[in-house]
């Protein structure tokens, strides 16, 4: 058995979620629960980012202890993912004992091999990013260049992390590696900032003491984002169970946003290699959701919450179209038009409308028993070429892709029984053969879209009188046409999605 291991960046606790952070959350999901399907051995990681000063900063305004502030804010992203139908296996938080132990064991390994050193820093530092930046990055030599903000003077003794001495090291990794960034474009732009010469970082911070101590000079604590990295080793073990870590690491899918690369592409591989580990094996890097062409975030005022979301469309609507309309790797624009008309065209007019059309005729032709399905049908040869395209989308993370091919398969079934027209038929072995083909291809969808939209598969399922889970099927056993028994029980039930104006 294959093992996927897939992570999404630990979140700020800053403010609340939103539908960006919805995005990424439910993009890993839904590989997680496609790695399920085709029978992986799967552990699926969130959690939170808690410490560093924007986290302090934040509490600070509230007028809570930074731990008071973490401990409101951490639940309220578990709870977003329980509405969203996340299965995460494990929910991190970088405040918890397990990953202070982790952290301080991963970073005395760089320090022990000789990789970090002390040394003092001035540089120009952006709160919001928690990161130092070179002038010449900076909008007009004073503003951050991604929240458009001015940088603070920052001057500190710090320890070293010696990035530098990791150049060559990278280069090489990557070349031999070409896989390991996708899509390509974001694998050259980290290989490019590579080449273009590596400077050693400060990873400790004496300002703040909202952090994880160094543990051979406790006046320091590490910086956040060498805190934060390391989530995806405690989560799996590291330190406390090699065993268990090994199972995991290195081949693991770290799904990321654009603006992290630098953190997971450059710092994170070398930070492995210093402490003596492999790099990690995948990084997926997502683009962001727009809303009228800026990111959506939570210092602009655009951010929606995907609790406003799903109450207006329901859950699967949203996951459905968070995942077909935004192709992993690039930006999206985000609106209220878009995931209406996905919605009329896709779920109401496409996978509804199969569905209630099948279950009223199964009703008035078949009293209400599905007939077995027809081996000879043309949508047995569609359902092939489908099933094979759809496996190759989600293998290769695209859950667009594969969404789309899943669309095709249920357009021409519809097409089918428009030109059959069962409804106009005498009941007998011509009705039969289509409603049961149709049927079948009902079942083939619950399976395929799983990853998706889970509940929505249940429901069909239940609906065409299956017993079971379609999410404990096994791909490809179960896309063999043929699979529908014929002589269950058919429930016409309201429509699944109903149109929206
Ligand atoms: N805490 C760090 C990650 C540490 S991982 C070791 C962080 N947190 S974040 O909350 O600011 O962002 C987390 C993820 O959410 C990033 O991958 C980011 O790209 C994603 N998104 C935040 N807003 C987004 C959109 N508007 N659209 C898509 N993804 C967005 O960075």
């Amino acid at each position: 058995m294959s093992r996927y291991y897939v992570t999404t960046p630990i979140y700020y606790v800053n403010d609340a979620p939103h539908v960006g952070h919805a995005y990424a959350t439910v993009n890993a999901d839904a590989l997680a629960r496609w790695h399920r399907l085709i029978g992986d051995d799967v552990f699926f990681l969130t959690g939170t980012d808690e410490h560093g000063q924007k986290v302090a900063r934040a509490a600070e305004e509230h007028g809570v202890t930074p731990t008071e502030w973490t401990d409101q804010l951490s639940p309220r992203f578990a709870a977003a993912w329980a509405d969203l139908n996340i299965s995460n296996d494990d929910f991190i938080r970088t405040t918890e004992a397990r990953h202070h132990r982790a952290v301080q064991q991963f970073l005395t390994k760089i320090h022990e091999n000789g990789w970090i050193v002390k040394d003092t820093y001035s540089g120009l530092y952006c709160v919001p990013c928690e990161q130092y930046y070179n002038e010449e990055d900076l909008v007009n030599g004073t503003l951050c260049p991604i929240h458009l903000r001015p940088v603070e003077l920052l001057e500190e003794d710090n320890y070293f992390f010696r990035l530098s001495a990791f150049e060559q090291r990278l280069i090489d990794w990557y070349e031999a590696n070409p896989e390991a960034v996708v899509p390509e474009s974001k694998r050259n732009e980290a290989l490019s900032f590579i080449k273009g010469g590596l400077r050693d970082i400060s990873i400790t911070r004496t300002s703040i003491d909202w952090g994880v101590l160094v543990p051979w000079d406790e006046q320091h604590v590490f910086y956040v984002w060498y805190d934060a990295l390391v989530n995806y080793l405690t989560a799996i073990g590291y330190g406390q169970d090699m065993e268990r870590f090994e199972q995991w690491w290195p081949s693991v899918h770290h799904l990321i946003g654009k603006e992290i690369i630098r953190f997971h592409c450059v710092w994170w591989p070398a930070m492995c290699m210093a402490a003596g580990i492999d790099p990690p094996a995948h990084v997926q890097v997502h683009g962001w959701l727009l809303v009228s062409g800026v990111k959506m975030s939570k210092s602009s005022l655009n951010k929606i919450s995907p609790d406003e979301l799903t109450a207006e469309f329901g859950v699967d609507a949203v996951r459905y179209h968070l995942l077909r309309d935004t192709p992993l790797g690039l930006d999206g624009d985000f609106s209220a038009e878009g995931i209406t008309s996905r919605y009329n065209a896709d779920l109401a007019n496409n996978l509804g409308n199969l569905l209630s059309r099948v279950a009223t005729v199964v009703g008035s032709k078949c009293g209400g028993v599905g007939p077995a399905p027809d081996p000879e049908s043309r949508l047995a040869s569609v359902a092939v070429e489908v099933v094979s395209e759809v496996t190759e989308a989600w293998n290769a993370g695209q859950p667009n892709l594969g969404l789309e091919a899943t669309w095709r398969l249920l357009r021409e079934t519809n097409a089918e029984l428009e030109t059959a027209e069962p409804w106009k038929a005498d009941p007998g072995p011509g009705v039969d053969a289509v409603l049961g083909s149709a049927l079948e291809v009902l079942r083939l969808v619950s399976v395929l879209v799983v990853p998706a939209m889970p509940a929505t598969a249940e429901h069909i399922w239940r609906r065409i009188g299956l017993s079971g889970s379609p999410a404990d099927q096994r791909l490809p056993g179960a896309a063999v046409w043929g699979g529908y028994p014929g002589g269950l029980d058919v429930e016409k039930g309201a429509p699944l999605f109903p149109r929206r104006k």
